[in-house]
């Protein structure tokens, strides 16, 4: 099974495309819709399954979801609509789309695709990816394996969530400088760097590919902070890691 549809849910947009599982490459081009507003359930499914006849797909898929996912059932919908919170994603998504389903956290697929295609290859020790994107999404990996559902873009910094001060959303609202906004994120990464000393922080979402502008203005962190390399494609590969075997 080394062809897998994968389907990145975001606060923002859905993704999907199909991946080689071999190559970590997708085998088209993305196709992107906006996520609907209001982001309910049923909505967001009809969403999916119609990305998912576009492919004409018919075997298994994966899909992330931008909260707690804990058996394919959502524990938590920070930027999504609440009716999510309770919902079995995993049947949801299955029924609407007629394939089998998994359902990942979006950061922690980014996380799996980086690790074993991208930047984190052969890293051992503790290495956290954080994706900048409407939220903060967080993925933990002590040698190669995923501790899921870390949540770290909710920690409160300055008495506010983390998310709501260094996310990339918050750069482009605040319509902040990129050395007013890679202070932010600076002080956040001191934070995680005080709280759990990772030898790399990987730095996801769609700003990752602007890391120019930003990571050279970062100071005096222990770790070493590099941008994702599959940038916004991670989600979309990580979610076709984690579809179940067809
Ligand atoms: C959610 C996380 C998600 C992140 C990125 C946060 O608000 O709580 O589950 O990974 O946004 O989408």
């Amino acid at each position: 099974m080394a062809h897998v549809l994968g389907i990145d849910i975001g606060g923002t947009g859905i993704k999907g495309a199909p991946v080689d599982l071999e190559t970590g490459q997708l085998l088209a081009e993305r196709v992107k819709v906006e996520t609907p507003h209001p982001s309910v359930p049923e909505a967001v499914a009809a969403a999916v399954a119609k990305l998912t006849a576009g492919f004409e797909w018919t075997s298994p898929a994966g899909v992330t979801f931008p909260g707690v996912i804990e058996d394919g059932v959502v524990k938590t919908a920070a930027n999504v609509d609440k009716h999510w919170i309770g919902t079995d994603a995993r049947e949801l998504f299955s029924k609407a789309t007629g394939v089998p389903v998994a359902v990942i956290n979006d950061a922690d697929a980014a996380g799996l695709a980086e690790m074993k295609y991208g930047i984190g290859a052969g890293e051992k020790g503790t290495v956290l990816m954080l994706t900048l994107g409407t939220g903060i999404g967080s993925a933990l990996f002590i040698d190669g394996i995923l501790v899921p559902n870390t949540e770290f873009g909710h920690i409160e910094i300055r008495g506010k969530d983390a998310e709501r001060r260094a996310s990339e959303i918050v750069r482009e609202e605040e319509d902040l400088s990129w050395g007013k906004w890679a202070g932010r994120v600076d002080e956040y990464l001191e934070h995680m760097e005080h709280l759990l000393s990772p030898r790399v922080i990987i730095i996801g979402g769609g700003v990752s590919r602007r890391s120019d502008k930003f990571l050279p203005l970062l100071t005096g962190l222990r770790a070493r902070v590099v941008p994702a390399s599959l940038h916004n494609d991670a989600g979309i590969v990580g979610a076709a890691m984690a579809a179940p075997a067809g």
